[in-house]
């Protein structure tokens, strides 16, 4: 047996050697710190999965962002972008052309060692929730960049609605262990109606984003997170920014809304439900040529609600898409935008790296309190981002 594993190992060595010389590296966007990056699944044993066949409890899947101070990181490791089969499905759903897989060879370097007790409340906590029937791996990039601004991120895949979702194992409970999208919305089209479909998908998430948060007080769970967090210690929920893209920005309004553990709501081009009392809120709408306030079913009538701090920036010649990962993925591969479904004409990697300093400075001035100031540079750095009406 043992020539045989010999001979075996060779050739993965080196298959391994390639890969890391190939695989392009996700920036971080001039943040300061390392980045931690985790993963886990929570189970909600109160609740009955709405969307799953058969009685099961509702089961999400979370990645954490988690920065470190670079002084203190002892070791570098890689991390692949997307496991395989998201990849594949995520390539998919954006690919117009028989062109390779979109999402492989791509990798995050993480911080996966460090020589300092890393305490969860350290950094203020951000939920990111991502647009329907994608991947919180297409918003992996984002979030370790803002991570790295020094910023505890949180990315969630809601089962059945996100593209696909893959448990470690066979998943908790009796859940498969890969669950792929089954509701029937779609992240290329803006809302046009709030229908059973919609409000059914949003309130799960609601639901979701609440047990996150629960299980992110819980000492006992926060140290299956973070194995380096010292013993008893949890996060701080009662402080936090939430932002979205599409259907996940809709949501992140909603409950900065009317969650009073969220200090500011960014939303990345989506639909909030139309918010029928007046709030001082603070609130950033980032929508599209085509698709302001105005042109938008919940926007309309909410925006005249807004009472306290409000935003919105109007990316020019942009689409949907270009609030994600996608346009820095197609940059850093050296395509055109034009060759996947959702970007617009404008450059993928300025579009990106808007959403990243733009999210920064907002969660710099609601989360941390720091003021506006960095956001008379980004006015400067990024003509095609115009105000409202602007
Ligand atoms: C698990 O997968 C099987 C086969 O794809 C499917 O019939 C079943 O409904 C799935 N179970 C859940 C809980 O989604
Ligand atoms: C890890 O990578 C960062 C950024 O490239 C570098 O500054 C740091 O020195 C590296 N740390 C170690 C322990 O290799
Ligand atoms: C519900 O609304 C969404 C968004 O406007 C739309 O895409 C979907 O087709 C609608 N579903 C039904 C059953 O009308
Ligand atoms: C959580 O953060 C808030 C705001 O920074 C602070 O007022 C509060 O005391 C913190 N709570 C705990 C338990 O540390
Ligand atoms: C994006 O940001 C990086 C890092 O700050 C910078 O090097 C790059 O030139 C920027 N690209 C665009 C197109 O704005």
């Amino acid at each position: 047996m043992v020539p045989f594993t010999r001979l075996l190992h060779a050739p993965l060595l080196f298959t391994y050697i390639q890969l890391a010389v190939n695989a392009l590296k996700i920036p971080t966007q001039g943040g300061p710190y390392c980045v931690s990056i985790s993963e886990l699944s929570f189970n909600d044993p109160a609740r009955t999965d709405p969307y799953a066949q058969g009685k099961h409890d509702r089961t999400v899947m979370v990645s954490l962002f988690f920065p470190i101070t670079a002084s203190s990181c002892t070791r570098n490791c890689t991390k692949e972008y997307m496991p395989s089969e998201t990849s594949q499905i995520s390539s998919e759903n954006f690919r117009l052309d028989s062109s390779p897989d979109l999402f492989e060879d791509l990798e995050f370097q993480t911080c996966c060692s460090s020589n300092k007790i890393s305490h969860p409340k350290d950094f203020p906590l951000v939920i990111l929730n991502t647009a329907v029937a994608t991947s919180r791996h297409l918003y992996g990039g984002i979030a370790q960049a803002i991570a790295a601004h020094g910023y505890a991120v949180i990315t969630v895949d809601h089962p059945y609605d996100a593209s696909i979702v893959e448990f470690p194992g066979s998943g908790p409970g009796a859940i498969n262990s890969t669950v792929y999208n089954s509701i029937p919305l779609s992240p290329f089209s803006d809302i046009r109606k709030f229908n059973h479909t919609i409000t059914q998908a949003m309130q799960t998430r609601f639901e979701d984003i609440d047990l996150v948060i629960r299980n992110l007080a819980n000492p006992m769970v926060v140290k299956q997170l973070m194995p380096s967090a010292p013993y008893g210690a949890a996060f701080n929920t009662s402080n936090m920014g939430i932002m979205g893209h599409g259907v996940g920005g809709g949501v992140a309004v909603w409950l900065a809304f009317t969650d009073a553990r969220f200090v500011v709501g960014i939303d990345f081009d989506g639909t909030p439900p139309i918010f029928k009392e007046e709030t001082t809120q603070g609130v950033v709408f980032f929508g599209r040529e085509g698709h302001t306030r105005d042109e938008d079913i919940g926007w309309r009538e909410t925006w005249g609600m807004l009472r306290g701090a409000s935003w919105e920036w109007d990316l020019q010649e942009s689409a949907h898409f270009d609030y994600s990962d996608l346009g820095l993925v197609v940059d850093l591969k050296g395509m055109e935008s034009g060759s996947v479904r959702g970007l617009g004409d404008v450059e993928g990697r300025m579009a990106w790296n808007a959403t990243v300093d733009f999210s920064v400075a907002y969660l710099d001035a609601f989360v941390k309190g720091r003021g506006l100031a960095n956001l008379q540079g980004l006015v400067a750095l990024y003509p095609g981002m115009v105000p409202y009406g602007g």
